[in-house]
């Protein structure tokens, strides 16, 4: 069953210099206790598609110019920011990649936690509402939880801040969580400890994630499908290991190659893509990626790529990707 089921989203920006049109007709569906990876380079626009899911785009700059956002056959992106208000945190809720930014400073660490919990059981008491917090700062790996709710988020380290924001997001156990580069900010250590929580308290709780990042690698580990993201459009979209083993986008096979190898090989001399994301202002026409990329020829840059089927949930929106495949074969 679809949970979530994004459909031709297109968001624009107001700024200094002009409007900027970051998503161009964004699509992806997530099943029930699916974990699906959305990846790309910085500025491809993963945070604003993440934002623009839980309603919380910067007003009045930025704004959804098309498309909707179905959640359970809803299209919420018609809500009443009220109606909205009751969604977000108990149906979709989201775990930012800077804890500091979303936690509140001058309040207690279980004040904060409490707070997300009576927002959607005003009917819970003060006692138990206090116990199930508890329960969750230790579901989420926190030690000695009873002590750590009286505390600001500045006497917390990385990690375990990073594990209060996911306690919040889990405490009303959404169905669908949106985790944006939840592990960026930290060490790697620390790193692979939120990613192991994270896919045990998807087990757990059986809810849906999308899980947004710049790594291929971490998607590997963590998703059963993915979305491959390039200056605001999707290029690519695959079962994981279709992903890995045929990938048809020469964006995602630039990204692929950007992973070091296991073999030990020294971090330093990676495969990477030549030149940057354009900016919106020098967006190149037809395929976005076609400045960048190797094998583009004058139809690349004339028309807009649309999402063809590779096979049957792989999709590629290259227009040279058949010719490409027949010479990898
Ligand atoms: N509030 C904003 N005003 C104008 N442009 C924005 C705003 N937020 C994001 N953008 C632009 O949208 C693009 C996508 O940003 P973002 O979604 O944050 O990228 P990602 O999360 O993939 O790194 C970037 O080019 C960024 O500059
Ligand atoms: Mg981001």
């Amino acid at each position: 069953m679809t949970v979530l089921d994004v459909s031709g989203l297109s968001v624009s920006f107001d700024t200094d210099e002009g409007i900027v049109d970051v998503l161009d007709r964004v699509d992806f569906k997530i099943r029930e206790g699916e974990t699906h990876g959305i990846v790309g380079e910085s500025g491809c626009g993963k945070s604003v598609t993440s934002l623009a899911i839980m309603g919380l785009l910067p007003k009045p700059s930025g704004r959804v110019t098309a498309g909707s956002i179905k959640f359970a056959g809803r299209d919420i992106l018609k809500l009443s920011s009220t109606e909205m208000r009751s969604i977000r945190g108990d149906g979709i809720s989201m775990i930012f990649q800077e804890p500091m930014a979303a936690l509140n400073p001058v309040q207690r660490v279980g004040n904060q936690l409490l707070e997300s919990l009576r927002t959607h059981r005003s009917d819970i008491s003060t006692d138990k509402a206090r116990a199930k917090c508890v329960e969750m700062l230790g579901h989420v790996g926190i030690p000695a939880p009873e002590q750590r709710l009286r505390e600001y988020p500045h006497q917390l380290s990385g990690g375990m801040r990073q594990r209060v924001m996911i306690a919040m997001a889990l405490v009303n156990v959404p169905d669908v969580l949106i985790a944006d580069e939840p592990t960026t900010a930290l060490d790697v250590t620390i790193q692979a400890q939120i990613l192991e929580l994270l896919k045990e308290l998807q087990r757990d709780y059986g809810m849906a994630v999308i899980f947004i990042t710049h790594d291929l690698a971490v998607i590997a580990e963590i998703s059963d499908s993915v979305t491959v993201m390039y200056a605001g459009r999707v290029v690519e979209r695959a079962p994981v290991l279709p992903l890995f083993d045929g990938p048809q986008h020469p964006y995602t096979k630039g990204l692929l190659g950007s992973i070091p190898s296991l073999a030990g090989e020294p971090k330093t001399d990676l495969t990477t893509i030549p030149g940057m994301v354009p900016t919106f202002f020098t967006m190149p026409s037809g395929c976005r990626f076609s400045n960048r990329c190797e094998h583009a020829q004058g139809r690349c840059s004339e028309t807009v790529p649309s999402l063809e089927t590779v096979q049957s949930s792989h999709g590629v929106a290259c227009m040279r990707w058949r010719d490409l495949a027949k010479v990898a074969t």
